[in-house]
């Protein structure tokens, strides 16, 4: 190469540095949440078994089963593959047992294979590729206790219920399909009395950076499909509020299912205080912990 050609392109490879800089310089002025938020989550993509939204999702379900007499309850993530977030469950669950004296049981549905064969167009082909995401199962085995059902999610509940699962408080949905999603949900009714009163659900495909996902396909679509279809069970996310401090990163992941059929549905669990409220209250009940 000549003088002048590398001359052109040292130039050209100065205005690429430019430009990329300006790019970004123009993403992290204009993202619209605090830096420290964007610095959590890149420290949970990251570390792959950091997981505060999974931890306190776990906790609320186990504090919210104990005030409603639970002593076991089930914990169920759909889509396992490596094994990152069911390993990180076991090791948040030890101590949220020790602090509710709840036992919690965790149990995972994958295909083991990978995501399954892609028909539809709401599963974002262009995005998801059939066999993506296979669990090598013997390494996970080595490092984890609870049972992974495999098998497509359409064909392995029977071989759940046969398990005797008890109060199920929380579903990590992570089947990042819509059809995967959409054959889940279809079965929840043969589910209802296993499920709680209300289960936490955190869909973790609701959202990519490209802004691929909206209402028209992916989980979301599944969620809504389900919800018109279903009388007794809904699943619904609650309004964006100042009060959300207690499921930090889980924020537009995190719906509630509501089993509205449970005998238990109407047991009050809310704050049971005579005085609250009076002239001079000041105490404040939203605690942080
Ligand atoms: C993104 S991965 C799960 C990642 C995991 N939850 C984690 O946190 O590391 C999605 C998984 O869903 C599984 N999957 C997708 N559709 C399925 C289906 N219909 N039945 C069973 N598993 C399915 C795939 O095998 C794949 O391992």
């Amino acid at each position: 190469m000549d003088e002048v050609e590398s001359g052109k392109q040292k130039a050209s490879l100065k205005i690429m540095f430019l430009y990329r800089l300006k790019i970004l310089i123009l993403r992290i002025l204009g993202y619209e949440k605090p830096l420290r938020v964007a610095l959590f989550k890149y420290l949970f993509i990251k570390f792959r078994q950091f997981r505060p939204h999974y931890e306190t999702i776990l906790l609320e379900s186990a504090v919210q089963a104990k005030k409603l007499g639970y002593e076991n309850v089930t914990v169920l993530e759909l889509g396992v593959a490596g094994g990152n977030g069911i390993i990180t469950l076991e090791k948040y669950k030890k101590n949220i047992e020790k602090l509710t004296k709840v036992k919690i049981k965790i149990v995972g549905f994958d295909s083991g294979e990978g995501l399954t064969k892609i028909d539809s167009k709401f599963d974002l082909p262009f995005y998801w590729r059939e066999g993506q995401f296979k669990t090598d199962k013997k390494k996970l085995e080595s490092h984890i206790d609870s049972k992974i059902i495999y098998g497509d999610v359409k064909n392995t509940i029977d071989e759940f219920i046969k398990t005797n699962p008890e109060n199920i408080v929380a579903i990590f949905f992570d089947l990042d399909l819509y059809s995967s999603t959409k054959n889940f949900l279809n079965q929840l009714s043969k589910l209802d009395k296993y499920l709680a009163p209300r289960v936490y659900c955190y869909f973790d495909d609701v959202h990519l950076p490209e802004n691929w996902i909206n209402e028209h396909n992916g989980e979301l679509l599944a969620i809504k499909e389900f919800n018109s279809k279903s009388e007794n069970i809904k699943i619904g996310q609650a309004l964006d509020n100042i009060n959300d401090f207690k499921f930090p990163l889980g924020k537009n992941h995190l719906f509630v299912l509501h089993n509205f059929n449970h005998k238990d549905y109407n047991k009050f669990i809310g704050i049971d205080d005579e005085n609250s409220l009076h002239i001079g209250d000041t105490r404040v009940r939203t605690k942080i912990f």
